[in-house]
């Protein structure tokens, strides 16, 4: 089959999907398709050129840090044009298949995929709605705690509409806080905040934040693939956040899987986040990863949802398939047959 491997795009996550696509163009390839790389907000999106088995794939590394938000109007721009018409629309419509490889902004907040299903074109992964509802940390967050699954008590705060709103000085006055854009992925921007004084220079950038209690604990991560929770993945950290650098910089977090837990632990974190993946409308044939750390007294907490988990060769989801078994051209091919069915 022809597939088309959507990745790049216009979101700070640029570089990780750019590496994602490679991955899982690669795997594609071994799996005996067709690929078709198509960065929709690259100037010239088809330059690669059709795949056939046997090719190799150069797989981008990912950047030390996040592409600059200056860049996105112009991305937005291309990549919205090359999804309403012309060459790449046209190509989407032949292929057999869209592997929706994009991270963060537009691949993850469900623009892209509305688009692609106005087209009538068939894609991997969860389908608008979903993505809607799990890229609003601070609204995933307040659905996810009314169905069950335990969240840090949190406050929403856009930086300049204001003064700092009281609720956010109760939090700091209890202990440090994390405040990260409330719509953005891999830890981008995502700092721990001690002081007022540091909280002042967090006031300046003026992007929505939510604002939670910094968590102590041990950090877990739960892949799901359809209706099955893979074993848990620890991230062991040596820094306090798993932030930017260390979520991409190899060898900077050991990952554990199956995590060294109790499995009644094990359990309940799999049940959390196969609730949190259906409460959030992953139907039957997506996948999500849900993040999880512990309070002060070892109670899991649900930090997100992740629509578009990353895909790269040391992203979570594909250790936590190692974790069940799966290579990694095996977790690609699940992927594709939940979308074909
Ligand atoms: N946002 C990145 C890609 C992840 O969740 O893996
Ligand atoms: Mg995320």
């Amino acid at each position: 089959m022809r597939i088309v491997v959507l990745c790049g795009g216009e979101s700070s996550e640029r570089d990780v999907s750019l590496a994602s696509g490679g991955s899982v163009a690669r795997a594609l390839l071994e799996l005996g398709h067709e690929v078709l790389p198509v960065d929709p907000a690259a100037a010239e999106p088809l330059r690669a050129g059709p795949l056939r088995p046997g090719d190799t794939v150069e797989v981008a590394a990912v950047g030390k840090e996040p592409p600059s938000p200056s860049d996105r109007p112009l991305l937005r721009r291309r990549m919205h044009a090359a999804l309403t018409g012309g060459p790449v629309l046209e190509l989407l419509r032949g292929a057999g298949l869209v592997f929706v490889a994009l991270h963060g902004g537009w691949g993850e907040d469900g623009t892209v995929q509305d688009l692609l299903r106005k087209a009538d074109v068939r894609f991997t992964g969860a389908n608008g709605a979903a993505c809607a509802a799990a890229w609003h940390k601070g609204r995933a967050q307040a659905v996810l705690g009314a169905a069950g699954v335990p969240v840090a008590e949190r406050v929403l705060w856009r930086p300049g509409s204001g003064e700092v709103p009281r609720d956010v000085h109760r939090l700091l006055a209890a202990g440090p806080v994390v405040t990260k854009p409330v719509a953005d992925g891999s830890s981008v921007s995502v700092q721990r905040v001690d002081t007022p004084e540091q909280l002042a220079l967090t006031a300046s950038e003026g992007t929505e934040l939510l604002v939670e209690p910094f968590l102590p604990g041990r950090e877990f991560a739960v892949a799901v693939v359809g209706d099955r929770a893979l074993p848990v993945v620890e991230i062991e950290l040596t820094t306090p956040l798993f932030d930017y650098t260390a979520k991409y910089q190899p060898g900077a977090v050991t990952e554990v899987c199956p995590a060294r837990i109790p499995r009644e632990l094990a359990e309940h974190l799999r049940h959390l986040a196969l609730r949190a993946h259906e409460t959030l409308g992953f139907a039957g044939d997506a996948y999500s990863r849900t993040d999880f750390r512990c309070d002060a007294a070892g109670r899991p907490m649900c930090l997100e949802v992740n629509a578009c988990p990353g895909l790269t060769a040391t992203s979570l989801l594909p250790l936590a398939a190692a974790g069940a078994g799966w290579t990694y051209p095996e977790l690609i091919r699940r992927i594709v047959d939940m979308a074909m069915r």
